[in-house]
């Protein structure tokens, strides 16, 4: 591992025998994002134990403390002492998200329908990313926008100091959206609703209700969830246990799968249906995946997840599928590269968008591994003969975490070892992984 600080930190990963261990993946990073911020906004002290402490969160954190709220870290209690929405403070300069898409929508959001002004930047990666999908219901509800071309960060937003309630029908499955329409009708009068067609992840509704908010959810007439949620609630800081994120825990999931005869135990893993989509499709490719002692932490469904290393066939993943495992496609590509047959991911026009443009990050990593991919309109198709990869390539990362661990993990089952152009945005959701992944077994250095 060779690193100073500002210069790149290439990573390179060897073929590795089997996996064994137990390990506590890192806290589940939406439901860190909204403690820092429902935390922030509440009234009174919340208390947060298993936060992730990446550095997208702690651009959360930085954002708070700028708008008023008192955060500060206990051993491994972070404290919040909240504002109050009515107090949050117009922010003195640049509130800066780093590279974090969901501090910079959320946020959006909360600040939208405050009667002040926020300015908004963020890394290379996030100034290229869209937020239009934000800028359009926050300015139904009266926020103003002045922005890059495309609503593209730097951004600046004026509040609204009036906002309005509105009916938002979402026109992407987006959780960042949905959750940036809620925040905002927390600050309006009478019942914001968000129409859902196809359900994402949910912990901006669990959250919102476990705060002291009144959200009620039914069905419209075609089906789709419609979420109400009662404006100016008064909400009461609380405490919260965070439970290991599914998508980080995905990553040493799959090293395990590839791995013959290892054996693997991830601890206290979220496994919301929302977000369980790897599980059910690494299940698909013939993957031992076994839960243990499943049980409910601060009313979200966590279990053990116990894992074995063996073959894996290729597969074929409706479109249906992406929201419950939007952020685990990279890896899940991975698998496929190394399993038995073609593997055909439908539908993922979405990752286009992410911290970088995913879908040809994975393809063009893949080939240069010596995988045989295609894409075809936004279907990944992948090429798998059961054989291991060649590897031998070094990976552009873009600065995208999950593009950089998941070639990493790929390089522990290839022939030649996997390099990565810079691994430094890893401490974006996975600080330790490098060496959690080397505990169980891995080279990665
Ligand atoms: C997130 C929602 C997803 C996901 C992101 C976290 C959230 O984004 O990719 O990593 O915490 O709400 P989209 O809402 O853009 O799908």
């Amino acid at each position: 591992m060779k690193h100073t600080e500002n210069a790149p930190l290439s990573l390179v990963s060897r073929l590795t025998g089997a996996l064994r261990g137990t390990v506590t993946p890192p806290g589940d990073k939406s439901i860190s994002h909204r403690s820092i911020m429902l935390g922030g906004i509440a009234v009174g002290r919340t208390r947060v134990r298993g936060l992730l402490e990446g550095e997208d969160v702690l651009s959360t954190v930085a954002a708070l403390q700028a708008l008023g709220a008192k955060i500060v870290k206990e051993g491994d209690v972070w404290i919040i002492d909240g504002v109050g929405l009515e107090n949050l403070m117009e922010p003195t300069s640049v509130l800066d998200m780093g590279n974090s898409g969901t501090s910079a929508r959320l946020l959006i959001g909360l600040l939208g329908v405050r009667p002040f002004t926020s300015f908004f930047t963020g890394d290379a990666s996030l100034c290229k990313r869209p937020m239009g999908r934000v800028i359009e219901p926050l300015s139904q509800m009266g926020a103003t926008f002045m922005s890059r071309a495309g609503g593209r960060f730097p951004l600046a937003v004026r509040g609204a100091a009036e906002p309005t309630s509105i009916t938002y029908r979402l026109p992407v499955a987006s959780a960042q959206v949905k959750s940036a329409v809620l925040l905002a009708g927390l600050s309006a009068e009478g019942v914001t609703t968000v129409i859902e067609p196809v359900p994402t992840r949910d912990p901006t509704e669990r959250m919102l209700r476990a705060f002291g908010a009144t959200l009620t959810i039914d069905k419209t007439e075609d089906g789709a969830d419609a979420i109400h949620l009662q404006g100016r609630p008064h909400l009461t800081g609380r405490e919260i246990i965070v439970p290991a994120d599914i998508s980080s825990a995905a990553f040493p999931l799959v090293a395990a799968c590839l791995r013959e005869g290892s054996k693997v135990m991830l601890m206290n893993v979220g496994i919301n249906e929302r977000r369980a989509g790897i599980l059910l499709s690494l299940q698909e490719m013939g993957a031992v995946i076994l839960l243990e002692n499943e049980r409910e932490v601060c009313g979200e469904p966590v279990a053990d997840i116990l894992v074995r290393g063996g073959a894996l066939k290729g597969v074929t993943i409706p479109s249906s599928r992406v929201p419950s495992m939007v952020d685990e496609y990279p890896v899940l590509a991975m698998a496929a590269a190394c399993a038995e047959g073609p593997s055909r991911f439908i539908g993922l026009g979405e990752l286009r968008v992410k911290e970088s443009d995913r879908l040809m990050l994975v393809a063009e990593g893949l080939q240069a591994c010596g995988v045989a991919v295609e894409i075809e309109g936004d279907d990944l198709i992948i090429h798998g003969n059961g054989k291991p990869p060649r590897g031998g390539a070094t990976i552009t990362t873009a600065l995208d975490h999950r593009i950089a661990m998941s070639f990493l993990v790929l390089g522990m089952a290839t022939s030649e070892p996997i390099a990565i152009d810079d691994g430094r945005v890893i401490a974006t959701s996975f600080p330790k992984f490098v060496t959690m992944m080397n505990d169980l077994g891995a080279k990665i250095g």
